[in-house]
Order: structure tokens, then C-alpha cells, then sequence
């Protein structure tokens, strides 16, 4: 038994591939183009694991999903792959559409594809996992409830469009194909292995460098934060026991406006690393709004809850905390992303790149 993860170098994949290895010994095949977001040092503590093999290429090369499927007949694809920031799909919407969308559909057809051949249980047990967001609901007004499966789709960034295209992509290839797919969307998360583009380690990042905390428009946007973790282990529940066909909400229970967020990390950087020039939050820069700027988004995860028994194991109190820390602890992951050193890093420690 294997599983392909798709995206495997990035935030979530990573720690997706590090904690299914830490808890099962089913092999990972990690299919990631190394983007400016893909990075393998958050895979270093797999070198020479031999559970985990790392193919760099890309979801839209049909003749390599190919191979890797035939090769490796995956029992289930986990599809992480994205171009995954709000921001740089204002600015160039393009690989947004060619990653999300066009890969999205190339992986589908592959997977049919290969899923087709399958014969008995081994048909019966794929699956393709297809890992999106809540942003592709829309935004909330202040008192609206909070996005249910139900909720139509009204995607206002070119990111969120992305996302939602690939959803409608995977529903109708379960539909007029019967391919076995589940959606999960899930909320922002935060943990290890961000990469410092995101609010949270962007401000943890700044901070330590004394550099200003910007905030856009009033600060007064609200999200839900669910811990990376915890996300890995509402994916392995779905991935398990999810029903064919059917989409999952993920959230954190835990709605907070971006400047609440901001101070609680100044807050805690206060505490764990204090600056003699004075509280982190003197940093705090109102800067010009994003355009287009999704106001509330807020995720009812009781279905997930009522079918797989799945909840956060962390708080945000207890999951900002350990953040902070791991920021605080690794030090040398940040500086090699900052200074891009994360990228001449895979050519000392491999080589030449891989492909299949
Ligand atoms: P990320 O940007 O950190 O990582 C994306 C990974 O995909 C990178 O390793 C990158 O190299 C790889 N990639 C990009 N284009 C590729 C291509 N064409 N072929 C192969 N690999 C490619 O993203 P993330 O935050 O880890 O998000 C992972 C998934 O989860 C995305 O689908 C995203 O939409 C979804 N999601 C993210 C969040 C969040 O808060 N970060 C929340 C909900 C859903
Ligand atoms: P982000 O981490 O980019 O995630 P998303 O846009 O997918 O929700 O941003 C989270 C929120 O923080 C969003 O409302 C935009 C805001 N934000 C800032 O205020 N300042 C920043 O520098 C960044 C990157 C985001």
C-alpha cells in the first residue's frame, strides 16, 4: 500500500507526509514542482527514510503522473498541490489557474485513468483526496452563520476562484465518472513550516527582526485559525472513513479579527523573547487593504464532528504558543527561506534535481 500526496514540500503537505510517517508505515511517493513554496528541508528528517520517496515535478505533466501511478500503484492520491496565496493571485492570477485548475484536471484524468484499470478490492478501496479551502464559499456578513457543505459558492479572489473550479472539477468526476473522491475545506491554518507570506509568520517573522507588522485596511477581518495538525488528522479521518462523493468542512471553532491575532503573537513574543526597545506591538502598521478583501469567513465543522468524531485537538491559546515556539526554535529554517538559501539547499544536498 502506498499513497501519492501531491504538494507533499509545501506548509500543509509537509507536515501532512511527516506526521502519516510518524504513525504509519505505509510508504508516501511526494509528487512536488518546488515552487518558491515548496522547500525540502521541511522533509530533512526523512532523508534516508525509505517510506518516503520525493519526485519533484509537476501535477500539470500528465506522462509522469502516469509513470509514477504504474509504477507505484498508490491506493489513494492526496492532493495538496496549489498555488495557494490571496495575495499573489491578485497580482498574477495565471499560475493559479494553470496549477489549480488545469493540474487539477491533469491528476483527475490520470487518476481515472489508472483507477479504471483497478480491478476488485483494489478498486474499491482508491481514493482521491482533494484538499481546498473555505474560501471558496465567500465572505460572511458579522452575523451570518457560519459556512456549512451547503453554502453555495461565491469565490471573490482569483486564489478562491482557483479552488472552487478544482472542487466543481472533482465533483463532476464523481458524478459522471463514479470516481471515488472526497473534498475537504478546510480553514486558514498555522504551525510549523509556514512560509513567512502568511499573516502569522509574517508577523513572527518581523517582529524578531524589529521590522513593521502590517495589517491591512482595519484589521477588523475575521478568520478561522485551526492548528496544521490538527487539519493532517481531519485529513487521515476523511481519507479513512469519509463517505465517496461527499465534501467535509474543517475548521478551528476559533473566529478571530486579524488584529486580535497580531497582538496575541506580539503578546507571546513578549513573553518567550522580549526586545529591549519594547513590546512587539509598537511595530503594528496599518497599510492599504487588500483589494477585494474577503470580510468574515467562519466554518461549521459539525458535520465532520457528527460522522468521523473528528475535532481540534488544539486550542489557539495552545496552539499559537507552540507556533511562536517552533519559530523561536528554528531559527535556521527561517533564515533559509529568507534569504532564499532554501533553494541553493536542495542542490548541495541532492544534486542535480530528480524526476521520476
Ligand atoms: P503551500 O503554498 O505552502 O504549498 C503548495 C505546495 O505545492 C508547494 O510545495 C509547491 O511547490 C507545490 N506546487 C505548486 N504548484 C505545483 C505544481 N504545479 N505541481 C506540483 N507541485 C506544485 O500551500 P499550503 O498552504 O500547504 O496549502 C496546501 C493545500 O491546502 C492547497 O491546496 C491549499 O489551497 C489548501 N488549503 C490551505 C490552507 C492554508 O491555510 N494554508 C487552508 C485551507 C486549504
Ligand atoms: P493570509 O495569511 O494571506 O491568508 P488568507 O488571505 O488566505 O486568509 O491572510 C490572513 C488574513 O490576514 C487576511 O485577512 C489578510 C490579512 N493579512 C494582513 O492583514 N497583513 C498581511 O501582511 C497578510 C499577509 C495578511
Amino acid at each position: 500500500m502506498t499513497l501519492l500526496v501531491t504538494g507533499g514540500a509545501g506548509f500543509i503537505g509537509s507536515n501532512f507526509v511527516l506526521d502519516w510517517l510518524a504513525a504509519s508505515d505505509e510508504p508516501v511517493v511526494n509528487l512536488d514542482a518546488l515552487t518558491y513554496a515548496g522547500n525540502r528541508q521541511n522533509l530533512a528528517s526523512l532523508d534516508g527514510d525509505a517510506r518516503h520517496v520525493f519526485v519533484q515535478g509537476d501535477i500539470c505533466d500528465r506522462d509522469l503522473i502516469d509513470r509514477l501511478l504504474s509504477a507505484h500503484r498508490p491506493r489513494a492520491i492526496v492532493h495538496f498541490a496549489a498555488e495557494s496565496h490571496v495575495d499573489r493571485s491578485i497580482h498574477g492570477p495565471g499560475a493559479f489557474m494553470q496549477t489549480n485548475v488545469t493540474g487539477t484536471f491533469t491528476l483527475l484524468e490520470a487518476a481515472r485513468g489508472h483507477w479504471g484499470a483497478l480491478e476488485g478490492d483494489e478498486k474499491a478501496a482508491f481514493r482521491f483526496h482533494h484538499v481546498s479551502t473555505d474560501e471558496v464559499y465567500g465572505s460572511l456578513g458579522p452575523t451570518d452563520p457560519p459556512f456549512a457543505e451547503t453554502h453555495p459558492y461565491e469565490p471573490n479572489s482569483p486564489y478562491s476562484a482557483s479552488k472552487a473550479a478544482s472542487d466543481h472539477l472533482v465533483r463532476a468526476w464523481h458524478h459522471t465518472y463514479g470516481m471515488p473522491v472526497v473534498t475537504t475545506n478546510c480553514s486558514n491554518n498555522y504551525g510549523p513550516y509556514h512560509f513567512p507570506e502568511k499573516l502569522i509568520p509574517l508577523i513572527i517573522v518581523n517582529a524578531l527582526a524589529g521590522k513593521p507588522l502590517p495589517v491591512y485596511g482595519d484589521g477588523q477581518q475575521v478568520r478561522d485559525w485551526l492548528y496544521v495538525k490538527d487539519h493532517c488528522a481531519a485529513i487521515r479521518e476523511v481519507l479513512t472513513r469519509g463517505r465517496l462523493g461527499e465534501t467535509y468542512n474543517i475548521g478551528g471553532w476559533n473566529e478571530k479579527p486579524n488584529i486580535d491575532i497580531v497582538t496575541t503573537v506580539c503578546a507571546l513574543l513578549d513573553e518567550l523573547q522580549p526586545d529591549a526597545a519594547g513590546p512587539y506591538a509598537r511595530l503594528i502598521t496599518y497599510v492599504k487593504d487588500r483589494p477585494g478583501h474577503d470580510r468574515r469567513y467562519a466554518i461549521d465543522a459539525r458535520k465532520i464532528e457528527r460522522e468521523l468524531g473528528w475535532r481540534p485537538a488544539e486550542t489557539f491559546d495552545t496552539g499559537i504558543r507552540k507556533t511562536v515556539r517552533w519559530y523561536l526554535d528554528n531559527q535556521p529554517w527561517v533564515q533559509n527561506v529568507l534569504s532564499g538559501g532554501y533553494r541553493d539547499w536542495v542542490t548541495q544536498q541532492y544534486g542535480a534535481e530528480q524526476g521520476a
